[in-house]
């Protein structure tokens, strides 16, 4: 299955959608300004963050765009089920919202199978019909669900992180809009020293493993702390300081080996093109000096709910 999705989930496909990811941030910057004029506090988390992501990956699957907004309950109510839980049933939303969404593909599917289209959508059709039988229908729809839900709910956080970063450290954001510090060393460090995915998991598959001189009995869940591996003192010198310049960033936060995220050329795109233009366009961005940011409450998803920003500065009297 992973095979599959690799060969229609390619670097080039990727990379094409550049422009339209600099459109996506542009119209959303525009809404921004306008949300946040004359000293209105705009939620950074709702405006932006959420929705830039939301947008490439409709597109980049093929999704149409007046459909967004539907499937922001149902990504979320699903996300719900990534929780650890000695529960693995996702519940009944979840349950609902996975049925709502397979309902959903379910026609896109078979409207593709009749009129090809260059999308994710398309190329995950032609390339299950043309294959040997790897990938079921209902793989097919699964793996899609999953794709939806993985481009919403994750490369949301480290802008947000990011951002609540930089309200920090205003030396950084003046860095970074000199040039003087690397965009993408920025978003190496944010993914790293707070980790938009805090956990992952492993079912040891194989008798008699041992972990770092922990024994690994056969079919046991391996709960992996991502999180705290990018602050490992024993990996990373003073792992606790934030520094986009340091040379021993390597995150870990895409996970590792055979599960290794599909979507992180995606998401470290969609952040390349994000933040520079972000700060360029606002130069007055600041945290609200009465709102506090409110995190997520979540262990395995790491970011904010809400952020509240004002973009420029309020109307003098
Ligand atoms: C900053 C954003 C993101 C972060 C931090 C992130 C993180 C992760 C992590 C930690 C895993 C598990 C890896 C492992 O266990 O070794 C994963 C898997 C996955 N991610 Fe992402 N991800 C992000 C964005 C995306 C995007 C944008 C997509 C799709 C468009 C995506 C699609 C997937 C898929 C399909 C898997 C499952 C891969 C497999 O099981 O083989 N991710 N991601």
């Amino acid at each position: 299955m992973r095979a599959l999705m690799a060969q229609v989930f390619t670097p080039r496909r990727v990379a094409a959608l550049q422009p339209a990811i600099e459109e996506a941030v542009d119209v959303l910057l525009d809404r921004l300004g306008v949300a946040g004029a004359d000293g209105r506090t705009v939620d950074f988390m709702d405006q932006f963050a959420y929705q830039l992501p939301v947008t490439v990956i409709c597109e980049l699957l093929g999704v149409p765009a007046a459909d967004h907004d539907r499937f922001r309950p149902l990504a979320a109510d699903l996300a719900e089920a990534l929780e650890l839980s000695a529960d693995t049933d996702p519940g009944p939303a979840g349950a609902a919202a996975a049925r709502e969404l397979a309902g959903y593909f379910t026609p896109l599917i078979s409207q593709r199978r009749m009129s090809p289209r260059d999308d994710l959508i398309g190329a995950l059709v032609a390339a299950r019909d043309a294959d040997d039988g790897r990938l079921s229908e209902t793989e097919l729809l699964a793996n899609l669900v999953v794709l939806l839900v993985a481009g919403f709910e994750t490369t949301t956080n480290p802008l947000g992180n990011g951002l609540a970063i930089l309200f920090g450290r205003p030396d950084l954001a003046a860095a970074l809009r000199t040039g003087d510090v690397a965009v993408s060393g920025f978003i190496e460090e944010v993914l790293r020293y707070d980790s938009p995915v805090q956990v992952t998991t492993r079912e040891a598959r194989e008798e008699n493993q041992t972990i770092v001189g922990v024994p690994v009995p056969e079919g046991s869940v391996l709960i992996l702390l991502i999180g705290a591996a990018n602050r490992d003192p024993a990996r990373r010198s003073d792992p606790d300081r934030f520094d986009p310049t340091r040379s021993d960033v390597k995150p870990l936060s895409f996970g590792a080996g055979a599960h290794f995220c599909l979507g992180d050329g995606l998401a470290r795109l969609e952040a390349a093109v994000a933040v520079p233009r972000l700060l360029a366009r606002f130069p007055d961005l600041t945290a609200h000096p009465d709102r506090q940011p409110v995190r997520r409450d979540r262990l395995v998803l790491r970011g904010y709910q809400s952020l509240p920003v004002l973009i420029a500065d309020p109307p003098r009297t």
